[in-house]
C-alpha cells in the first residue's frame, strides 16, 4: 500500500473535505449593482447593457465588432452563416469538442468534415487540415480546446492557400493568447460563450467578434429575425433573409459586464494555480500533464489530466479504467469529470446522419458524400478515453491550499492505482 493509505473509495479517509472548493461563479456586491440597475430600468430585452457590453468586450478582446447573443451556440451559427457558407457546402472541425462546435454547421444545411485531434494540444491536428480540404470546402472551424489557442499561423495559411474562411470557436478560451494576440482576434469571426461554466460567465450568452465590416452585417442579419438593423437603431421590420432570434437580454448582458470587471484578475488567478498544480503532480506517477507549447498562453479554462494507459497496462479498457481512477478521485473530494465520453463523428446524429429528416442536408444536391468512420479518429478516440477535466478548483477564489490538497488527493490515488484493479466497474 503506498504512503497515503487507504483510498476514500474503500472507506479510508478523504483528503479533500467537503465544502472545501468554492463554486463558480463568485458573485459579489458588484454583480448585485449591474443587475439590480437593469431591473430597475424599463428595457428588458436587448436593452442599454446588451450596447455597453458589446463595445466593453469588444474594447477587451480587441476586436472591432462584437454582437452579443443567447448562447455560444447561437454566435457560432452566426460564423457559419457569415463565411458564406450554403446548402451542401463542407466546413472543416475537429473530431473532440462540445457538440455544437459541429452541430453549428448542420444548423446552416452545411456537412461538417471532422479531423482528428493532436494529442499533445488536444486541438484540431493542423498538419491534417489541408488533406480534409475538398472543392466544396467553404471554412474550417478551430476550437480552442480547453482554453489552449489552436497553431493559428498553419491554419492561416492553409486557408489562405484554398481561399477558405477561418471561424474561431473560442467559447472555452476568454483571454488566451497566441504570439501575443488574444483568441478571437486570429481568424475572420469568432464566437465566446459565457454560460455558467466559462471563465467568463452569465448563466448562459454569447458573442460573436470579427474585424470584418461585411461579416459583421451578414452574422447581424441572422441574428435578429433576418433584419439587418439593431434593435437600438430605428428599424423597418423587413426580412432580407432567413434568420433567428439569437440576442441577448439585458438582465443577461448586466450580469456579464460585471463578471468583465474581474475576468482580468480570474485569469491572473487561473495562471497561477495551473503553474502550481503543475508543480505538485510533476512526480505523480502514471499521468500525462498538460503541454504549453511555445508562444501559447493558455487560459486554464480545464486543467486535463491523462492517465498512461500503456504503463498502467489498460490500453485495452482504457476508458474502463479510467473510469475507475474517476470514481476513486471524486471519492477523495477531488472536483473532477470525464469532459466528453464521445469523439464527435460517433455521435448519433452523425452516424445516423439524422439532422433534418430524409437524410438532409447530407442528402442535398449540392452535397457530396462524406464518411464519418470512427476509425479514422484514432487519437481523439485516445484522448477521449484517457482523460479527466479538473475545474473550478483552478478558479477564483480557490488558493493554493486547495490546490495543495488536490495536489495531495491525486497523487494518494495514482500511488494506490493497483487498488483499483479489483473495483467493480
Ligand atoms: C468548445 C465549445 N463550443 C461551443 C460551446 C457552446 O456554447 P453555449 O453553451 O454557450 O451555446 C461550448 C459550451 O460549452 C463549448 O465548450
Amino acid at each position: 500500500m503506498g504512503q497515503h493509505g487507504k483510498l476514500a473509495i474503500f472507506g479510508g479517509e478523504q483528503v479533500i473535505p467537503p465544502g472545501t472548493i468554492k463554486p463558480w461563479p463568485p458573485i459579489n456586491e458588484v454583480d448585485e449593482k449591474y443587475v439590480l440597475e437593469s431591473l430597475r430600468g424599463t428595457n428588458h430585452a436587448f436593452g442599454p447593457n446588451c450596447v455597453a457590453f458589446e463595445k466593453e468586450f469588444a474594447a477587451w478582446n480587441g476586436n472591432q465588432y462584437a454582437i452579443t447573443t443567447n448562447s455560444g451556440t447561437a454566435a457560432l451559427h452566426m460564423c457559419v452563416a457569415a463565411c458564406d457558407c450554403s446548402e451542401g457546402d463542407e466546413v472543416i472541425v475537429t473530431a473532440y469538442s462540445w457538440s455544437s462546435s459541429a452541430t453549428c454547421i448542420l444548423h446552416h444545411n452545411c456537412i461538417p468534415v471532422f479531423v482528428d485531434i493532436d494529442f499533445d494540444t488536444m486541438n484540431i491536428d493542423v498538419n491534417k487540415i489541408e488533406a480534409a480540404i475538398t472543392p466544396k470546402t467553404k471554412a474550417i472551424i478551430v476550437v480552442h480546446l480547453h482554453g489552449l489557442a489552436v497553431d493559428m499561423d498553419k491554419v492561416m495559411a492553409v486557408a489562405q492557400k484554398h481561399g477558405i474562411k477561418v471561424i474561431e470557436d473560442a467559447c472555452q478560451a476568454h483571454g488566451a493568447k497566441y504570439k501575443g494576440k488574444k483568441v478571437g482576434t486570429l481568424g475572420h469571426c469568432a464566437a465566446f460563450s459565457f454560460n455558467q461554466n466559462k471563465n467568463l460567465a452569465s448563466g448562459e450568452g454569447g458573442m460573436f467578434v470579427t474585424d470584418d465590416e461585411e461579416i459583421m452585417k451578414k452574422a447581424r442579419t441572422l441574428w435578429s429575425f433576418g433584419e439587418t438593423r439593431t434593435p437600438s437603431e430605428s428599424r423597418d421590420y423587413h426580412v432580407y433573409a432567413l434568420g433567428w432570434m439569437y440576442r441577448n437580454n439585458d438582465l443577461t448582458a448586466a450580469f456579464g459586464r460585471a463578471q468583465l470587471t474581474r475576468l482580468d484578475m480570474y485569469l491572473d488567478w487561473q495562471r497561477n494555480s495551473a503553474e502550481l498544480l503543475t508543480q505538485q503532480l510533476h512526480s505523480v506517477p502514471h499521468l500525462i500533464l498538460p503541454t504549453t507549447p511555445d508562444q501559447h498562453e493558455p487560459n486554464w479554462y480545464n486543467y486535463v489530466l491523462r492517465l498512461d494507459m500503456a504503463a498502467l497496462g489498460h490500453e485495452a479498457d482504457a476508458s474502463q479504467f479510467r473510469n475507475k481512477v474517476v470514481r476513486a478521485l471524486k471519492a477523495e473530494g477531488v472536483e473532477t469529470m470525464v469532459w466528453q465520453s464521445f469523439i464527435l463523428p460517433q455521435m448519433t446524429v452523425f452516424q445516423a446522419k439524422n439532422a433534418y429528416g430524409y437524410g438532409s442536408p447530407w442528402t442535398s444536391p449540392h452535397a457530396q458524400p462524406v464518411d464519418y468512420s470512427p476509425e479514422q479518429y484514432p487519437v481523439a478516440q485516445r484522448h477521449c478515453d484517457t482523460h479527466t477535466c479538473l475545474v473550478s478548483s483552478l478558479r477564483y477564489p480557490n488558493g493554493a491550499d486547495t490546490i495543495e490538497l488536490m495536489g495531495e488527493a491525486i497523487s494518494k490515488v495514482m500511488e494506490n492505482v493497483d487498488q483499483l484493479e479489483d473495483l467493480a466497474v
